[in-house]
């Protein structure tokens, strides 16, 4: 496997970094994964312009364009003749003695590779299980920031209890997001989702989300929701760039349209790759 170090292409047994990089220490990066079908990246564009909102918010001084990142992704999913997956993709601020403080002369490190990923079609067909989870991550989540510890625990609370994904709530009224994935919920026809704000990732999958909203005449509004409207939509569905979407069938013990994945959920899937933009 080759993977993309800095501007060089290197074997995955000769990818070198070094043990102080602050990606290690810190978590001090950030990071993408950005879908490949059939040999072709998904939305490349939109995981560049919110790498660049990342890299801008974290401070790390990294140009992409400089670096001619989009040219070295297409080379990158070539050179490993890439068909289905999914590109990671990390920028770190560096490798420096560990020291708080941003280092002075340091170069970020960047890091990009494939990664399996395969469609969840049987998630798909039948839906999935959630559970509740309180929200226990920073304040800075629309930075797709390489510290996911927080999303990693809540991942696992929900594997543990037999479900797949963990919605996660800053309090009784306020559900943020999924773990790794967004949540959009349906009462009568409208499709309601969290503000784009601090408290989630800004998804890309999201925002094609509204894109076909737009296209096949769905009312979609951000606004902040309850346990308690969650728990009684009408539909719950999840989207992300390895789910592309998922309806959300239980939560807790608590039954979401009868257990089936609903009507709204299954137009935006079968709209999914019709409208690739
Ligand atoms: N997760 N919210 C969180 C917390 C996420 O980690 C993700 C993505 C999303 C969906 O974003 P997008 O549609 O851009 O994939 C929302 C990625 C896939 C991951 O960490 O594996």
């Amino acid at each position: 496997m080759f993977v993309l170090l800095n501007d060089e292409f290197v074997n995955r047994n000769e990818c070198l970094i070094d043990i102080e990089d602050r990606a290690n220490q810190f978590g001090d990066g950030v990071y993408e994964v950005i879908r490949v079908y059939d040999g072709e990246f998904f939305l490349l564009h939109d995981h560049l312009k919110r790498l660049i909102y990342s890299l801008e918010e974290a401070k790390i001084n990294y140009d992409i364009h400089h670096h001619n990142l989009a040219d070295q992704l297409q080379k990158l999913v070539e050179m490993n003749n890439f068909k289905d997956g999914g590109i990671y993709l990390q920028i770190s601020r560096g490798a420096s003695p560990r020291s708080h403080p941003f280092p002075k002369h340091t170069q970020p490190t960047l890091i990009a590779y494939p990664i399996p990923v395969t469609r969840p079609l049987e998630s798909q067909e039948k839906g999935i299980e959630a559970i509740l989870h309180e929200d226990l991550r920073w304040l800075r989540c629309d930075i797709k920031s390489l510290n996911l510890l927080g999303n990693v625990m809540a991942k696992q609370s929900a594997l543990d209890a037999g479900a797949k994904e963990a919605i996660l709530y800053r309090d009784y009224n306020h559900v943020t997001e999924g773990s790794s994935t967004n949540v959009f919920i349906v009462k009568d026809g409208v499709v309601k989702t969290h503000p784009a704000n601090h408290y989630i990732l800004n998804g890309i999958t999201r925002l094609y989300l509204f894109y076909l909203a737009e296209l096949l005449n769905i009312p979609i509004v951000e606004e902040v929701y309850s346990i308690e409207e969650l728990k009684n939509a009408d539909e719950v569905f999840i989207s992300s760039t390895t789910s592309e979407v998922i309806s959300v069938i239980k939560i807790d013990d608590v039954q979401i349209n009868n257990g089936k994945p609903g009507p709204i959920a299954q137009k935006f899937l079968q709209a999914f790759f019709k409208h690739k933009n």
